[in-house]
C-alpha cells in the first residue's frame, strides 16, 4: 500500500506592529483565520490601552458635523457583543463592566446640549432617551442633587480595558501568535509578507506621512472602600465648568477621565489634571470623596485631523489600523473586521470613512 504524502500550503505570514488592543485583536483574529502571525511590541498593552476608560459611547458623543464618527462608532458598537462573546469563549474572560451610559446636565446650557445630541443622533436613526430629574434620582440615587436632566443610551456598553488586554493576550497565545517584545524602527526590515501597522501615535514615526498626533489624557482610578455607598451602575458622563468628565464602573470602583492636552509626547500626570478630575467627579457623584485614590495615569491618544481613524491599505504590503483617537476600545471590533477584509483583498463598506487615502487624495488635489 503506497503512502500518500500530503503537502500543506505554507501559511501566509503577517507582522502586526503594535500590541495595544487594536494590534492584539487583529493578531488574534488573523491567526484564527489562518495567518501565521508575529506581533511586535516592546511592552504590549502598556500604552493608551492601559489608561483607557473603556466606554463604548458613540451615541452619547454624537454632535452635529460628526456624523461619520457616529456611524462608524455605532457600527462597531453593534459588533461588540459578538466580538466579546468570541473572546470570552476563547479565554473565559468577560470584559464588560457596564451596560448603559447616562449623560447628565447640571445647568441650562448642558440641558440644551443634551437635546442637541438627542436630535442629532435621532436624525441618524439612533435612539437616546431623555430622563427628567425624578428619573435620574431613581436610576442613580448617588448622583448630585444638581443633576437636572439626563440622556440615557440603553445599549452603550463599557469594557474593563485591562481585562480586555489580558483576554486578548491570552487569546493571542491560544491562537499561536508569536509575540516578539521588541520595538520596530523600519517596516521594510520585517520578513513577513503582509504588515499591519497598529502602533497608535507611533505609527506616524514608522510611516511619516500619516496625519496622527499624540493627545495626552489623564485618568484616575478610584477604589470604593468598605462601608461607602455603591458607585454608579452605568457609565456617568457630564460637563463641569465646560470640561467633559466621565465615571466608568469597574468591579472595585470607577475610572474617572479624562483631561485632554496637545502636549506632544508627554505622559506626566499633573497636579492640575488630578485636581480637576477629582473636583469634576465629585460635582457629579459626591460620594467619590470617600473613595481611595488608587492610581493616576496618563496616556497618549492617537488623534487625526478629522477624528476618524486610518484603517486601510497604504501599499500592497502594508495595512494601517491607527489613529483611533478617543475611541480605540470602541472601534476595536470594526477595525478587526475591516483589516481582515483588507488582508483578503476586500473592503468593509461600513469602514469606508476611515480609508487612509482620504488624506493622500486631498494632498494630491492641491
Ligand atoms: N476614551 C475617552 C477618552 O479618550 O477620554
Amino acid at each position: 500500500m503506497g503512502s500518500e504524502v500530503k503537502r500543506m500550503r505554507p501559511r501566509a505570514t503577517l507582522a502586526v506592529v503594535g500590541g495595544g488592543v487594536i494590534g492584539l485583536a487583529i493578531a488574534w483574529r488573523a491567526a484564527e483565520t489562518g495567518w501565521r502571525v508575529t506581533l511586535y511590541d516592546p511592552a504590549p498593552g502598556s500604552g493608551a490601552s492601559h489608561v483607557a476608560g473603556g466606554m463604548l459611547a458613540p451615541l452619547s458623543e454624537g454632535w452635529p458635523g460628526e456624523e461619520l464618527v457616529l456611524d462608524l462608532g455605532a457600527a462597531s458598537l453593534q459588533r461588540w457583543p459578538d466580538f466579546a462573546a468570541r473572546l470570552q469563549q476563547a479565554t473565559g474572560i468577560d470584559v464588560f463592566s457596564a451596560r448603559e451610559s447616562l449623560t447628565v446636565a447640571l445647568d441650562g446650557a448642558d440641558a440644551a446640549d443634551l437635546r442637541t445630541i438627542a436630535d442629532c443622533v435621532g436624525r441618524q436613526g439612533y435612539e437616546l432617551r431623555i430622563i427628567d430629574r425624578a428619573g435620574l434620582r431613581a436610576a442613580e440615587p448617588a448622583l448630585a442633587r444638581s443633576a437636572r436632566l439626563g440622556l440615557l443610551a440603553a445599549d452603550e456598553l463599557a469594557v474593563d480595558n485591562r481585562a480586555l488586554v489580558a483576554a486578548l493576550r491570552r487569546a493571542c497565545a491560544g491562537a499561536g501568535v508569536d509575540l516578539v517584545e521588541r520595538a520596530i524602527t523600519d517596516i521594510d526590515a520585517l520578513a513577513e509578507e503582509q504588515v499591519v501597522l497598529a502602533a497608535g501615535y507611533s505609527s506616524a514615526k514608522l510611516w511619516p506621512r500619516l496625519p496622527i498626533r499624540p493627545v495626552k489624557g489623564e485618568i484616575l482610578r478610584l477604589r470604593r472602600r468598605r462601608g461607602v455607598a455603591p458607585g454608579p451602575s452605568r457609565v456617568i458622563r457630564a460637563r463641569v465648568h465646560g470640561r467633559p468628565v466621565y465615571l466608568v464602573p469597574r468591579a472595585d470602583g470607577v475610572v474617572v477621565g479624562a483631561t485632554q492636552y496637545e502636549a506632544g509626547v508627554d505622559t506626566t500626570v499633573t497636579v492640575g489634571g488630578v485636581r480637576d478630575l477629582i473636583a469634576d467627579a465629585q460635582a457629579i457623584l459626591p460620594s467619590v470623596a470617600e473613595y481611595e485614590l488608587a492610581e493616576s495615569a496618563a496616556g497618549l491618544r492617537p488623534m487625526t485631523p478629522d477624528n476618524l481613524p486610518l484603517i486601510g491599505r497604504l501599499t500592497d504590503r502594508v495595512v494601517v489600523a491607527s489613529g483611533h483617537g478617543r475611541n480605540g476600545i470602541l472601534l476595536t471590533a470594526i477595525t478587526v473586521d475591516a483589516v481582515l477584509a483588507q488582508l483578503e483583498g476586500n473592503q468593509l463598506l461600513e469602514a469606508k470613512s476611515a480609508d487612509p487615502q482620504r488624506f493622500t487624495d486631498e494632498k494630491e488635489r492641491r
